[in-house]
C-alpha cells in the first residue's frame, strides 16, 4: 500500500465502520446478486455527515439500488425527516424494501418504482438534498431536475463524477460518460450552483444551489 492508501485506510477503520445493520445490508446484497455498485461505506458516511451538517429533512435520491445508500442517508435524517428514493428494477425495490426494515428507517422513506424520467417531474419542488446515482446516458436531464427540485441552499450530490477515470479519456464518447461529463460542466459553469468533486471512491460531487 502506499502511504496515501495506507492513510485512506487509515481514516476508514477510524470513521466508516459499518454497524450490524449495514453489513447485513451488504450480505443481504450479495445473496441477492445485485450489482457491486453501492457506494462504499466511507462516502456513504461523508453523504450522512453533509447530510447532518446542512439539517437535511427531505431527501431525495435517484438510484435506489438495494438501499444501502439510502439507509446511511435515511440514519441522518432528523425525527420527522422523509427520504423519497427512485429506482426502477422491481429487483433492487424490493431488496431496498428489507433494507429499510433492517436499518429501522422503513417509516421514513418513500420508495417510488418506475423511471426516474417519468417520477421527477411529478414531484414538488423543496428537498433539502437530492442524491443522483442511477443510469448515466440522462444525467444532463437529471441535473435540471436536481436544480428544480432543490431548495435554494439545498445539497447537490452526485455519485460517479469520475467514472473510472473515463472522464479524461477525450476518446470516449460513450452516452454514459458523456452524460457524467454533461452533469459535472453543468454544475461547475450554472451561476446559481457553487460545486466541486470529493475524491471519495468514484468522486462525489458535491454543490449548493445558491439561487
Ligand atoms: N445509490 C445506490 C446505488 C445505485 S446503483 C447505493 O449506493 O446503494 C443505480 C441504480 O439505479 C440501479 O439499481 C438501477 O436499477 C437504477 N436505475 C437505472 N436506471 C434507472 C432509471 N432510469 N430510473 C430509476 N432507476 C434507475
Ligand atoms: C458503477 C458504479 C456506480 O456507483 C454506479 O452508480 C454505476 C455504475 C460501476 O462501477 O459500473
Ligand atoms: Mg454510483
Amino acid at each position: 500500500m502506499t502511504e496515501h492508501e495506507q492513510l485512506l485506510a487509515y481514516a476508514e477503520r477510524l470513521f466508516c465502520v459499518e454497524d450490524a445493520a449495514l453489513q447485513e445490508i451488504r450480505a443481504l446484497h450479495e445473496r441477492e446478486q445485485l450489482p457491486p455498485i453501492a457506494v462504499s461505506a466511507e462516502e456513504g458516511k461523508l453523504v450522512h455527515v453533509l447530510l447532518r451538517a446542512t439539517g437535511a429533512r427531505r431527501v431525495l435520491e435517484i438510484g435506489t439500488l438495494g438501499g444501502y445508500s439510502g439507509a446511511w442517508i435515511a440514519r441522518a435524517l432528523p425525527a420527522g425527516g422523509r427520504l423519497t428514493t427512485i429506482e426502477a428494477n422491481p429487483r433492487h425495490a424490493a431488496v431496498a424494501r428489507q433494507s429499510f426494515v433492517l436499518a429501522g428507517v422503513a417509516d421514513r422513506v418513500e420508495l417510488r418504482e418506475g423511471a426516474a424520467l417519468d417520477v421527477l417531474p411529478r414531484l414538488e419542488p423543496g428537498y433539502d438534498a437530492v442524491f443522483v446515482d442511477a443510469d448515466k446516458p440522462p444525467l444532463e436531464r437529471y441535473y435540471a431536475e436536481a436544480v428544480r427540485l432543490l431548495r435554494v441552499g439545498g445539497l447537490l450530490l452526485c455519485d460517479n463524477a469520475f467514472f473510472h477515470a473515463r472522464v479524461l479519456d477525450t476518446e470516449d464518447c460513450e452516452p454514459d460518460v458523456a452524460g457524467v461529463r454533461a452533469f459535472n460542466r453543468l454544475a461547475a459553469a450554472d451561476p446559481r450552483v457553487v460545486a466541486t468533486i470529493v475524491p471519495v471512491r468514484d468522486g462525489l460531487l458535491v454543490g449548493v444551489k445558491m439561487a
